[in-house]
């Protein structure tokens, strides 16, 4: 498996890159590749650390190199939010960083699954798409936006007001990557009970963890380790399905045919070719329907945004 980190210099990038290098099946590459100069420099650093895994690092101009003969691209390129900003305010720069390296995908790896974790992954994973399809190369099974760190948020929380091992907590969340489109489904949470209330406040914790990171990193940036871990986890999923095996995980895909929106997160079955199945999302409670009704709209205008920026 040869894996590409665009972003890779940047908080998110090296914490996932670390995870990968100390993670992926043996015999796999790491590629890393960004814009900043000292890209080289990180993969010289983990390329001391002893696994198995070829690490090597392309600044700039080496984009081609980086992704040629990619099974997997992850891109966290981009800027993070402050204190203050939505994650659509980050639209006017990660937009068109996004376009310009979802095309270098289409021209030197175009078979490669593609994880985007640029924010706002609502409208950038649109405009992954659209960007594939001008290329011609677009496969709807083979794109994903990365929302794991919704999933392992939710299971740390309810781990926490349940005094469970986090092992033991499985938690689906549904839906997009932003404030309310963001839809936790605590009513299908196993061998727990919450209060109405403890859903309302759950609910609205998970919604707004990104922002609890944002405001604690003071004008640092968002969510990094965190979001490595996530990335890494699905990631890791992605290669043992593209080795064979089946693994489900939660993530923000094309759904056809649905009523909620072009591009939903759902539990999805992985495979040999990304996504093999779409699963249901199952029965939803009063609370759950409620919440996903009033954000659709939301969610279906962020991709819109992302469909109008390519196509015009
Ligand atoms: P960061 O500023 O620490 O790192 C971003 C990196 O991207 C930098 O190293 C920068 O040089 C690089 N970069 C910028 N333009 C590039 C280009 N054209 N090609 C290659 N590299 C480029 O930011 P971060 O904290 O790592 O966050 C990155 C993105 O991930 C942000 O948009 C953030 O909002 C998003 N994010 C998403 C999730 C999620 O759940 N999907 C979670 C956290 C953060
Ligand atoms: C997160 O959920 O932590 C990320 O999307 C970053 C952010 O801006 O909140």
């Amino acid at each position: 498996m040869k894996v590409a980190v665009l972003g890779a210099a940047g908080g998110i990038g090296q914490a996932l890159s670390l995870l990968l290098k100390t993670q992926l099946p043996a015999g796999s590459e790491l590629s890393l590749y960004d814009v900043a100069p000292v890209v080289p420099g990180v993969a010289v650093d983990l390329s001391h650390i002893p696994t198995d895994v070829a690490v090597k690092g392309f600044g700039k101009d080496a984009l081609a190199d980086a992704l040629s003969g990619c099974d997997v691209v992850l891109i966290p390129a981009g800027v993070p939010r402050k204190p203050g900003m939505d994650r659509s305010d980050l639209f006017n720069i990660n937009a068109g960083i996004v376009k310009n390296l979802i095309e270098a995908c289409a021209d030197n790896c175009p078979n490669a699954c593609i994880g985007v974790i640029t924010n706002p992954v609502n409208t950038t994973v649109a405009i992954a798409a659209e960007t594939l399809k001008a290329k011609g190369v677009y496969d709807k099974n083979k794109l994903f936006g990365v929302t794991t760190l919704d999933v392992i948020r939710s299971e740390t929380f309810v781990a926490e007001l349940k005094g469970k091992s986090t092992s033991d907590v499985h938690v689906p969340v549904i839906g997009g990557h932003s404030g309310t489109t963001i839809l936790p489904l605590l009513s299908q949470v196993e061998g727990v009970s919450f209060t109405d209330d403890e859903i309302a406040s759950l609910t609205k914790r998970i919604q707004n963890a990104g922002t609890e990171v944002v405001e604690a990193k003071a004008g640092g940036g968002s969510a990094t380790l965190s979001m490595g871990q996530a990335a890494a986890r699905f990631c890791l999923s992605l290669v043992k399905a593209l080795q064979g095996e089946s693994v489900t995980e939660y993530t923000y895909v094309q759904v056809d045919g649905s009523d909620d929106a072009a591009f939903f997160a759902h539990p999805v079955r992985l495979g040999k070719n990304g996504v093999e199945e779409i699963l249901p999302y199952g029965t939803l409670s009063a609370f759950e329907e409620n919440a996903k009704n009033e954000m659709l709209e939301g969610l279906r205008g962020d991709i819109k945004l992302g469909v109008e920026f390519v196509n015009g």
